[in-house]
């Protein structure tokens, strides 16, 4: 019950500041952000790709509601992408953006986060990586995939996420199953009414494996994105029946979250792709992960009643 509180706590300007402001949160956010700047950003990306990891990077930030705030985000991207091309990472992280951080929320919102994405995904490609689209909730998702028909014209190489908790996915994922395509299918993280989603956690699981089974079908590159041990399972039998060989497809779970999975994964000899989130504006991802499992809840709370 409290997963529903959370996630639209996470859209609360007011609780934002009360969370940010507790003097316990840092340490308890530290768990899942890799940091405030660039340089620690880097630093985790050094880290992973030394232990045979793979990355996608998030300049954290959503629901921008001014222009230039699109702008310095934009920004933030194309530093990350120098960055990356300048240590010679390019090849092993890639970058995942969120729309809403790019003006998708803007009056002409879908022009606006074109116009805002085109440069990252042109940098991208010329620093020899790829960027993803991060899905946000339900009503982003016709503007999102618009974008994305938009950049893959020019750039065939940019991945999208579709969430298993939408009704429309399946649909979506035999659109996107076809060559060239890079799809991160994950379940949702966002609070999503009965009219357009499935509220019951195993019905969400049941289309997570029929979406999966769409993909691991098709002629693209799905993307993994789960920490559940039975669609990590699933889909190295899915691999296994449609022929699929490890660089086919990947596996791709979130910085702090089941480490020790990941580098089994990879040891294995399995592309692992890790999500790590860096920045300032860390509260609505933090909300989202406290949300997802009532365990990290009480850690938090616990680390406040010890203070
Ligand atoms: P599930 O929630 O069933 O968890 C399975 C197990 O994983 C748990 O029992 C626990 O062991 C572990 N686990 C899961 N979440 C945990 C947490 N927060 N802390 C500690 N352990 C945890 N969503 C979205 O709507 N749009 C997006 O663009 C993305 N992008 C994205 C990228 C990547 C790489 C990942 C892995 C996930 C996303 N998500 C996302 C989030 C996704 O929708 C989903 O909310 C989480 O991955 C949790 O779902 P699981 O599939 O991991 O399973």
């Amino acid at each position: 019950m409290l997963g529903p509180v959370l996630l639209a706590a996470a859209r609360s300007d007011g609780i934002r500041r009360l969370v940010a402001a507790a003097p316990v949160t840092r340490p308890v956010v530290d768990r899942y952000i890799a940091g405030e700047g660039l340089g620690d950003a880097m630093s985790a990306v050094r880290a992973l790709t030394g232990r045979g990891l793979d990355v996608t990077l998030d300049h954290l930030g959503e629901d921008i509601t001014d222009p230039a705030e699109a702008r310095r985000n934009r920004d933030a991207y194309l530093a990350l992408c120098d960055a990356l091309a300048a240590e010679g990472l390019a090849e092993r992280a890639e970058m995942s953006v969120k729309l809403s951080a790019f003006g998708q929320a803007l009056p002409g919102g879908h022009d606006v986060a074109l116009a805002n994405v085109t440069p990252v995904v042109e940098a991208a490609a010329a620093a020899g990586t790829t960027v993803t689209l991060d899905m946000e909730d339900h009503t982003t998702a016709d503007s999102t995939l618009a974008v994305l028909a938009e950049l893959r014209r020019s750039h065939p190489q940019t991945g999208a996420v579709l969430q298993s908790y939408l009704f429309r996915t399946e649909d979506d994922c035999r659109a996107l199953a076809g060559e060239g395509s890079r799809v991160r299918l994950v379940k949702g993280a966002y609070k999503e009414p009965a009219s357009v989603a499935f509220q019951d956690k195993h019905e969400v699981d049941r289309a997570y494996v029929r979406c999966l089974g769409i993909l691991m079908a098709g002629r693209g590159h799905p993307m993994i994105g789960s920490h559940d041990p039975r669609m990590v399972a699933i889909a190295q039998e899915l691999a296994r029946r449609t022929g699929r060989k490890p660089g086919d497809y990947e596996f791709q779970m979130l910085y702090g979250i089941r480490e020790a999975e990941q580098r089994r994964l990879a040891d294995e000899g399995h592309r692992m792709r890790v999500y790590v989130p860096y920045g300032t504006d860390w509260y609505g991802y933090f909300m989202r992960r406290l949300a997802e499992r009532p365990a990290n809840l009480a850690f938090f709370l616990r680390s406040l009643a010890t203070r």
